[in-house]
């Protein structure tokens, strides 16, 4: 694996633009306008870098849409987390046999975690002859070129080779939302969990310039944008690689000190490096939405030391309690993993007491899958499936109720919400916390900021009306 980070330089992303010209000029002769489809799964990042595909695209001529079908471009940016995450992914690439049968012209692409992994790049070359071109992470900034040489020479593109990763400024993005955005601060990440693909598929961790963070936020709050979540898969150790003396507080001291009216959100913190520093930057501005996603993966500190994790079930305590005492509102939601290899009877029950003691809004919980290639992998799994579901179960029974209790204390209040949409006959915000809540309402308020005072409450939403002002 390499360990060098690959900045691409200006004259390199130019190549890529004049990349866009050509396949521009190539639909013009033919007198088309083209048309594509991006498929994201997975976590924000991808969704972040489905956007830049669409800028390429766009910038290449390309008008998108939103399914496969009639599509002379198709990209599927995949996520290798878990096992079922992948097998959908071949399930969806198997429909496409079909859609590229109405339309042979059609050009398929994979992109995204899974083809960061070898197994997956080679079946698809031996198993898979309808996909054109396959590219990993570290080489979607060449999008235009390997579309292009599908394109010219009508032969099969395979950018899949192991780098440490590489940082590129400036490729165009085309944003799904024009109210709320994600800035990847950071790429990559070096913690390797035992049981995690991340590191193997996305490299290693390298933090952007805080000078093009700030640039790109200033930018955003000025077309209007409201609400901008950083995204790093360990946002807490943004800076440790740059030669400027930066860390992830000082960063968000900074962002929120741009003139605008906006909220800050940022995820994922690692318990690792996560500290008071951070709390008190939150608690002191009101610009950073009192809202922490901090995973602790599981409630027993020897399973968290199997995890390779650095830190204990104390030590998540004391964090947690810190924020808590910092900023009283806040809304703490989480990742569990159930069923990690050896996970005995008790260690499950350990995360259990830990659940009903922080006392989380809300969690994502998993099923340990076995990842190739990572040590959990390979580790003694004797617990049988069956166990595990019961556990998983019981889990998310315990952490309903808790979500439920917590909604129910929403009723009677009054939230500063940000209006972002509608959903039938309701309009759709966000509390600062994340929560969503929707009430009646014109479409005129979309894209401000609105006083609601919550009604009623389920396990997952809540439903209010909007406050006199
Ligand atoms: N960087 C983030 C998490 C990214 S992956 C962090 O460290 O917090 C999102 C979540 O997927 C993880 O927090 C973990 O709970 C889950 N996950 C990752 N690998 C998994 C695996 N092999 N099996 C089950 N869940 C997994
Ligand atoms: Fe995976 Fe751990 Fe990195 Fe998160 S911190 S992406 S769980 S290796
Ligand atoms: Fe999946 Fe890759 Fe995100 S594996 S969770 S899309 S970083």
């Amino acid at each position: 694996m390499r360990t060098q980070t690959t900045v691409i330089s200006e004259a390199q992303l130019q190549q890529q633009f004049a990349f866009c010209d050509h396949i521009r000029a190539y639909w013009h002769e033919r007198d088309t306008v083209p048309k594509a489809y991006v498929e994201t799964y997975g976590c924000q990042q991808n969704e972040a870098d489905s956007e830049k595909l669409r800028g390429y695209l766009s910038m290449s001529g390309y008008t998108i849409i939103s399914e496969a079908e009639g599509a002379d471009v198709v990209v599927m940016n995949t996520c290798a987390i878990r096992e079922h995450a992948e097998q959908r992914v071949f399930g969806n690439l198997g429909a496409l046999t079909h859609t590229k049968r109405r339309h042979p012209a059609q050009k398929i692409f994979l992109c995204g975690c899974m083809a960061g992994e070898t197994k997956v790049s080679d079946r698809i070359k031996k198993s898979y002859p309808f996909v054109d071109g396959v590219f990993s992470t570290h080489h979607l900034w060449q999008f235009p070129e390997i579309l292009w040489n599908v394109l010219s020479r009508g032969k099969r593109q395979f950018y899949v080779e192991d780098e440490a990763g590489s940082i590129a400024e400036g490729i165009p993005q085309m944003r799904d939302n024009t109210l709320k955005a994600w800035v990847s601060i950071m790429y990559g990440c070096n913690n390797f969990c035992t049981y995690c693909i991340v590191p193997y598929v996305r490299g290693r961790e390298r933090s952007r310039k805080k000078a093009d963070i700030l640039a790109e936020c200033r930018d955003l709050i000025a077309k209007g944008c409201r609400e901008i979540t950083l995204l790093g898969q360990n946002v807490n150790s943004y800076g440790k690689d740059l030669e400027e003396n930066v860390d992830f507080s000082d960063l968000l001291a900074e962002i929120a000190a741009l003139e605008g009216d906006f909220l800050i959100r940022f995820m994922t913190s690692h318990p690792r490096d996560a500290g008071k520093k951070l709390f008190d930057t939150m608690a002191a501005s009101p610009k950073i939405a009192k809202q922490l996603h901090l995973p602790f993966q599981s409630g027993s500190s020897r399973v968290l030391k199997a995890m390779n994790r650095h830190y204990d079930r104390e030590k998540y305590l004391e964090l947690v309690n810190y924020a808590k005492t910092v900023m009283p509102d806040l809304v703490l939601t989480s990742d569990v993993i159930v069923g990690f290899p050896g996970e005995t009877e008790e260690e499950f029950e350990e995360t259990i007491s830990l659940i009903r003691q922080v006392h989380y809004d809300s969690l994502f919980t998993f099923i340990f899958s076995p990842r190739t290639g990572t040590p959990a992998a390979s580790m003694d799994d004797p617990t049988p499936k069956e166990e595990k579901s019961r556990r998983f179960d019981r889990l998310c029974a315990v952490q309903n109720s808790i979500s439920e209790e917590i909604h129910r204390g929403y009723v009677g209040k009054t939230m500063r919400c940000l209006v972002d949409g509608r959903d039938k006959d309701l309009l759709t915000a966000r509390t600062e916390g994340g929560r969503l809540v929707r009430f009646i309402g014109e479409d005129g308020l979309i894209g401000s900021y609105q006083n609601v005072t919550v009604t009623g409450a389920t396990t997952w939403s809540l439903t209010g009306e909007l406050a006199e002002s």
